[in-house]
């Protein structure tokens, strides 16, 4: 979707936040980062549908190693602009990570709480490595301690949308980040 200045939902007003250019900008560099840090192996992208999805395609294709891909679907939201804390898996992995370096890709980390749960779940499946991306990260708003190895924006803690993120379920396929400004 084409990218306004200030897009008006239900009776919410979300203000551009992150831009397509710079958007595109740090994709581009977290997929070199990636690359150098992966320099002959092959990991298993593993996008956290379905916020992920947008980022984890223009991540992949901006990486200059091979990489293969899987999809998760986790619960979290639901309908809702604040977590539920809850978790369930929805859709598990296909691909068997037994032995392999898998990456995650996140849309945005919150409360911590999906990424607390993926670790786990993953580890116990016994890959070779594991490591976190995530395009966006709320400051301040984790209540589990956790490490993402690569981060794309850090950003206040309000509500985004646009670039896969939602606001029941549309405008994901906004080109640009927005954030919540006023409730009228
Ligand atoms: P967490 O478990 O609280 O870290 O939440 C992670 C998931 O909640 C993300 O992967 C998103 O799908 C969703 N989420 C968190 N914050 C936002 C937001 O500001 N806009 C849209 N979705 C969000
Ligand atoms: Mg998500």
């Amino acid at each position: 979707m084409k990218v306004e200045k200030v897009i008006e939902i239900d009776n919410l007003r979300f203000e551009i936040l992150i831009d397509t250019e710079r958007l595109q900008r740090r994709v581009r560099e977290l997929a070199e980062e990636i690359s150098r840090d992966y320099q002959g192996r092959i990991p298993i992208m593993v996008g956290v549908l379905n916020g992920a999805s947008i980022f984890l395609a223009d991540l992949i294709r901006e990486m200059s190693i091979d990489c293969e891909m899987d999809f998760i679907k986790i619960s979290s939201y639901g309908n809702a602009r604040v977590s539920s804390g809850e978790i369930t898996m929805i859709k598990d992995f296909s691909a068997d990570l037994h032995g392999r370096d898998v990456i995650v890709v996140e849309d945005i980390v919150d409360s911590g709480l999906s990424v607390q749960y993926l670790r786990r779940r993953i580890n116990s499946l016994k890959p070779s490595s594991l490591k976190f991306v995530s395009l966006l990260v709320k400051k301040g708003a984790a209540k589990v301690e956790l490490k993402i190895d690569y981060i794309g924006f850090e950003i206040e803690n309000r509500f985004v949308i646009g670039y896969g993120l939602d606001y029941k379920q549309i405008k994901r396929n906004l080109n640009a980040i927005y954030q919540l400004v006023e409730e009228k």
